[in-house]
C-alpha cells in the first residue's frame, strides 16, 4: 500500500505495470535517503509519481528529464501514438501538459523538478550525485547508450540503477534497453539485486 498515491492513478497515460511501480517506489524510498533520484523518460508522469511519493517522504527531489516530444513509437502513425498528446499546431509530440497536470494533481510540484532537455544536454554540466537513475527513456541502441553512458557516472556508490523494459527474447520487445543492462553486469560496477517484471534493479558497488 503506497500512501498519498492518487485516486485517479491508473488512468494516467503511461507504461508502467503495477508491480514495476511498486518496485520503483520501495526502491526509491531507500536509495532516496541518500541523494536525489533522476529518472530519465518521464512521459505523462506516471513513474516519476511513484519516485516523487517515495522522495518526499525522505524530503528529496526527483529531476524528470524528458524532451516530451516522445520516443520513435510514439510519433503519428507509430504503433504507441496517443493523437490527445500531439499538438497538431506546431506538428510534434507534446506530453509536457499531460505531465505537469498529473504532478501538480498529486500534490509533488515541490519535489518533482521537471528537465525538459534531451538526454545528452542534460547531462553536459551535471555534477550533482544521484542515489537513483530510472532509465526508461528513448529505446533506440544510441539512445539507450546515451542515457547509460552520461547518466550512470553520477551514481554514488550504494545508488540504485533502475533499467525498464528488459526483454531477453527480441520477440518480446526492443533490445536496447537488455543491451545497456547487460553492460552494465558486465562492468563489474553493479550487483544484480533482482528482476520485475521488465524491470531490472542495479546497486553500484
Ligand atoms: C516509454 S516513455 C516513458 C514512460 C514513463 N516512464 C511512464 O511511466 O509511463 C519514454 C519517454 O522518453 C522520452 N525520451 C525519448 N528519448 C529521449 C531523450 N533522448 N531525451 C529525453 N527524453 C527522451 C520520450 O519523450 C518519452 O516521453
Amino acid at each position: 500500500m503506497i500512501p498519498d498515491l492518487p485516486g485517479n492513478i491508473a488512468d494516467i497515460k503511461g507504461f508502467l505495470a503495477g508491480d514495476e511501480a511498486s518496485a520503483l517506489y520501495r526502491h526509491a524510498l531507500q536509495a532516496s535517503q541518500l541523494g536525489p533520484v533522476l529518472e530519465i523518460g518521464s512521459y505523462c508522469g506516471k513513474s516519476t509519481i511513484y519516485l516523487g511519493l517515495a522522495c518526499r517522504r525522505n524530503n528529496a527531489t526527483v529531476f524528470a528529464l524528458d524532451h516530451h516530444r516522445g520516443s520513435e513509437e510514439h510519433q503519428r502513425g507509430e504503433y504507441f501514438h496517443d493523437p490527445d498528446l500531439y499538438d497538431s499546431g506546431e506538428g510534434v509530440m507534446d506530453t509536457f501538459r499531460e505531465f505537469r497536470r498529473n504532478i501538480r494533481n498529486a500534490g509533488l510540484d515541490d519535489t518533482v523538478v521537471p528537465i525538459v532537455a534531451g538526454s545528452e544536454a542534460a547531462s553536459r554540466q551535471w555534477h550533482t550525485p544521484l542515489s537513483m537513475v530510472f532509465i526508461d527513456g528513448g529505446h533506440s541502441l544510441d539512445a539507450a547508450l546515451t542515457d547509460y553512458r552520461c547518466w550512470t557516472a553520477h551514481l554514488m556508490r550504494d545508488g540504485i540503477l533502475a533499467i525498464h523494459d528488459l526483454f531477453e527474447d527480441a520477440f518480446e520487445g526492443g533490445q536496447a534497453p537488455w543491451a545497456i543492462y547487460r553492460m552494465a553486469v558486465a562492468s563489474g560496477l553493479f550487483e544484480d539485486i533482482g528482476r520485475v517484471n521488465s524491470l531490472g534493479v542495479l546497486r553500484r558497488l
